[in-house]
């Protein structure tokens, strides 16, 4: 989604934006642009598609200290030059970049800009417009900022220039987020730490309603009454050799081989020497205090939710709810009386999961966030947070934090249902159990040019394909169909196996491909009878099938795991399939069209 950098006080203005823009590529972008100064110059480029194609408009000229620059998912407007960011007020002086929806873009306009000529249909103009119109009055650009900010109603995050002062960027927030990073005789500002990692990771946070000046050499945090803020930085722990592909040809190829790795360091983070689960104690008492549990998320943190279900209900005994944030917010369900929520979310940053966190902190309900980012927004905003250690996801498709999701909330579960002595929870070998789902996940990792093959006969034309599966293998059908169609375009969808021929089976054709999830010994005569009913209509089918439950003919094995763990090894075939069918299909595996990887608007 909408990225933002800026920098001042550095020469290198120029090449340091661009850099900045080429790490939040991976969010989701379909155009860009620049804004760069020194004293005596300025430069505006701007261009729609990828960041090589605004570097190649980028000409030897364009040098200065104080820039901002945008990485723009259209949201208001196409996504053509003209509403690509930054975007600049009526006289050109000010100008600015914007992450987020001005909800009241309109009754700004007509309560105060009715005069000005807007050359793009974006809501961000509107906002710099008002910065400028407010000066006119003769506020200094200070002010009239802060006052734009007290009219502007919605989320964002600003990055504002002043061309009469080209040694200053204002900053503001408010639900998207947004870090100023202390750097040596500089000072930048990016929405995601990685942009700016290669100049610092000394970063601080911003809070919403928090205003910031940045300079050369200081940062000045007020509210927007003007009451000065002291806040400390803090060091960003990621490792910049995380972020890069290495000799892998896609991030997303290299992130399904790191799940195996990921649960041997959850291993190793959640558990002390003797092999216990080391969970804090007040996030504890708090779910033991509570009588249901709420997962909210969204996309494939959703579908981890789904797929944790059943292993946090046998572990602790305490039902498990599961929703989707875009829905959960806007249309509560009646609450048990104790609810203890849940956001799974890899980013961090999703809007939709944070509009409902804000709602239930109102209420006063408590939270954990489980998430990929330390010092995210719903990070910081709930009362527990558990890491996934996983290492940065770049690629849009999310693999290694779904699986990440289910191993942490395992690991929860654990640790709950041993507080709570339930015999099952006492009995789960967690070291040991998730030790061997990581060596199953590495031996169906190793089966990369089997599934290579199998991607290219079953997916190498077709229209759509089905997933189908029941209980766990439902819920991972529906995580690999969204996969599959995330990348490979195919419209393909996960079903219930019993309910697809209460109306789904009427898509089946003449080389449909199906492809069955089984692994569970009580439900697999049933999938495995579904999946002959779409054969005699013509189906390609396809089955995936735990080892012990496998029958000749079938064409993907999937080692034994713990039954609590089977989705962990059961999804990565899926994954596979979905990299490769899009790989044969000639497509972008890492940066798909539409998709952005941290979606900061509701
Ligand atoms: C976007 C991404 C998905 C992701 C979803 C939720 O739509 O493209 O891959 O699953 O957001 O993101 P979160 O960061 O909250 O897990």
């Amino acid at each position: 989604m909408c990225g933002i950098v800026g920098i001042v006080g550095n020469n290198n203005a120029t090449k340091i934006l661009e850099n900045g823009l080429e790490k939040l590529e991976y969010r989701g972008y379909d155009s860009a642009g620049i804004f760069v100064a020194d004293e005596a110059n300025d430069y505006l480029v701007k261009s729609r598609g990828r960041i090589a194609d605004l570097e190649a408009k980028i000409g030897e000229d364009v040098q200065g200290n104080i820039g901002i620059g945008h990485t723009r998912w259209a949201t208001h407007g196409e996504p053509t030059e003209l509403n690509a960011h930054p975007h600049t007020s009526q006289s050109g002086r000010f100008v600015l970049v914007h992450n987020g929806v001005i909800e009241n873009y309109d009754d700004l306009k007509a309560n105060f800009l009715a005069e000005d000529t807007f050359y793009g249909e974006t809501d961000t103009e509107i906002a710099v417009h008002l910065v400028e119109y407010f000066v006119e009055q003769g506020l200094t650009t200070k002010a009239a900022f802060q006052k734009a900010l007290k009219e502007i109603h919605g989320s964002y995050a600003f990055g504002l220039v002043d061309k009469n002062d080209r040694e200053t960027i204002y900053v503001a927030k408010n639900k998207s987020p947004l870090l100023i990073g202390l750097a040596d005789g500089f000072n930048v500002v990016c929405s995601d730490a990685m942009a700016m990692l290669e100049q610092t990771n000394q970063f601080l946070e911003i809070n919403d309603g928090e205003m910031v000046i940045v300079t050369k050499d200081a940062v000045s945090i007020e509210d927007y009454a003007g009451n000065q803020i002291a806040r400390e930085p803090y060091t960003a722990k990621i490792d910049l050799a995380d972020m890069e592909k290495g000799t892998y040809p896609y991030y997303m190829l290299k992130e399904i081989d790191e799940q195996p790795a990921t649960m041997r360091r959850m291993i190793g983070e959640y558990t002390d020497e003797n092999g216990q689960v080391v969970v804090e104690q007040d996030l504890l008492d708090s779910l033991l205090a509570s009588d249901r549990i709420y997962i909210v998320a969204a996309g494939t943190s959703n579908n981890a939710g789904h797929a944790s279900k059943q292993v946090i209900e046998q572990l602790t005994r305490i039902p498990v709810e599961v929703h989707l944030s875009s829905e959960f917010g806007y249309n509560m369900p009646l609450l048990s009386e104790r609810p203890f929520f849940i956001y799974l979310t890899q980013s961090g940053e999703t809007a939709d999961s944070r509009q409902v966190l804000v709602k239930t902190n109102e209420l006063g309900y408590p939270s954990l966030t489980v998430t990929n980012v330390p010092g995210s927004t719903l990070s910081r905003e709930a009362d527990y947070t558990m890491l996934l250690h996983a290492g940065p996801e770049i690629a849009v498709a999310s693999t290694k934090a779904y699986t990440a999701q289910i191993a942490a909330l395992t690991i929860l579960s654990k640790a709950l249902g041993e507080a709570k002595e339930i015999a099952e929870a006492q009995d789960f070998d967690l070291v040991q159990e998730l030790g061997i789902a990581a060596n199953g996940m590495d031996v169906m990792i190793s089966e990369k040019a089997m599934i290579q093959e199998i991607a290219a006969d079953y997916l190498a034309t077709t229209r759509n394909a089905f997933y189908i599966g029941r209980a766990e293998d439902y819920y991972v059908s529906m995580e690999v169909a969204l996969k599959l169609k995330e990348i490979s375009y195919i419209q393909a969808e996960g079903f219930a196996a019993g309910e697809l021929k209460h109306g789904t089976i009427a898509l089946v054709e003449e080389g449909t491909p199906v492809m069955g999830i089984i692994t569970d010994p009580i439900t697999a005569p049933h999938t495995r009878g579904n999946l002959r009913e779409v054969e005699s209509r013509g189906a390609h089918t396809l089955v995936i099938v735990s080892e012990e439950l496998s029958k000749s003919g079938d064409q993907i094995i999937l080692p034994v795991v713990h039954p609590l763990l089977r989705p962990l090894v059961s999804v990565i075939p899926g994954q596979l399939i979905a990299y490769y069918a899009t790989l044969e299909r000639g497509l972008d595996v890492d940066k798909p069209r539409n998709l952005a990887k941290s979606v900061t608007v509701e």
